[in-house]
């Protein structure tokens, strides 16, 4: 395996998001360890990881400025988690959605980092409170949630513990875009972050029309793949909202939009 200049990642759980985030970060040049508590995961991912580069390379596809070869060489396995961890600047954490599990892993991990490396969590949902409660390194850590597939979605919510310390973000949030990730800073844990508390607003008033019959689920789904979602997958509700004059004149003057949309011109929009 090759050594990086760009500096070491482990990844701890090397199943379906492990395997994106370690072609990521591999991608920005970075040297990655992977480790998983399954001996057999590790190689799984090392041959799947090769093979998904290959094909990538072949479409076209392949992130970043090195060779497959070269991307391939920064990935290793690592079957002890101490020998992981030694000289990394960033740790992340990818085992399955368990509270106590992702806690024994931190608390593990706790017991062995030094005082600059980032201790960050892939979890959807859990609260950074929960997972970080009681670390001596919590200033340290951090949730980066991927959205699947993060080969090819670049967002990534950074969810910081009360006491996670500003460098922390900022140096998460440097990385991620160093990697060609799009970073976000949700500013307070909330449940359900950012992108899924949107996405259930969208389940539940879709469930409300189809529930009410004023349209068939399948011409629902056709409302957002034909029309809303392609307008968002180039700008978003406020920036809409911003820009949207026309839109606000068909509003009637009771319209909470009407509110929200002079509130927004009040704020800076970037
Ligand atoms: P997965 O089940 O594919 O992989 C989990 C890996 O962790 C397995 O390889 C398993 O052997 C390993 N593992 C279990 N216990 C371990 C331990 N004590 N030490 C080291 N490794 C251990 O799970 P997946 O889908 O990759 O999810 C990982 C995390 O990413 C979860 O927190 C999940 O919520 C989050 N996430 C998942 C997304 C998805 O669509 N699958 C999207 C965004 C985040």
């Amino acid at each position: 395996m090759a050594s990086s200049a760009a500096g070491c990642v482990v990844i701890v759980g090397s199943g379906l998001i492990g395997r994106s985030w370690a072609m990521l970060f591999a991608s920005g040049g970075f040297e990655v360890k992977l480790y998983d508590i399954e001996q057999q995961q590790i190689r799984n991912a090392l041959e799947n990881i090769r093979k998904e580069m290959k094909l990538l390379e072949q479409a076209g596809s392949l992130k970043g400025s090195l060779s497959v070869e070269e991307q391939l060489s920064l990935i290793s396995g690592c079957p002890s988690i101490q020998e992981a961890v030694e000289g990394a600047m960033h740790i992340q954490e990818c085992v399955p959605e368990d509270l106590e599990l992702k806690k024994k892993i931190f608390a593990q991990l706790d017991s062995i980092v030094d005082d600059r490396v980032i201790l960050s969590s892939s979890t959807s949902c859990l609260m950074p409170s929960k997972l970080f409660a009681g670390l001596v390194h919590v200033k340290q850590c951090i949730v980066a949630h991927p959205v699947n597939p993060p080969y090819y979605v670049p967002l990534v919510e950074l969810v910081p513990h009360p006491e996670t310390a500003p460098t922390t973000v900022d140096r998460t949030h440097a990385l991620m875009k160093k990697i060609g990730q799009c970073p976000v800073r949700v500013q307070k844990e909330m449940d359900g972050f950012v992108l899924n508390r949107l996405q259930y607003a969208i389940i539940s008033e879709a469930w409300r029309m189809v529930e009410e019959g004023i349209v068939s689920p399948s011409d629902l789904d056709l409302v957002m793949s034909e029309g809303l979602g392609m307008r968002y997958a180039f700008i978003g509700p406020l920036e809409t909202m911003h820009l949207n004059a026309e839109g606000r004149e068909e509003c009637s003057l009771s319209d909470p939009r009407v509110k929200l949309s002079e509130r927004i011109s009040e704020f800076e929009y970037n």
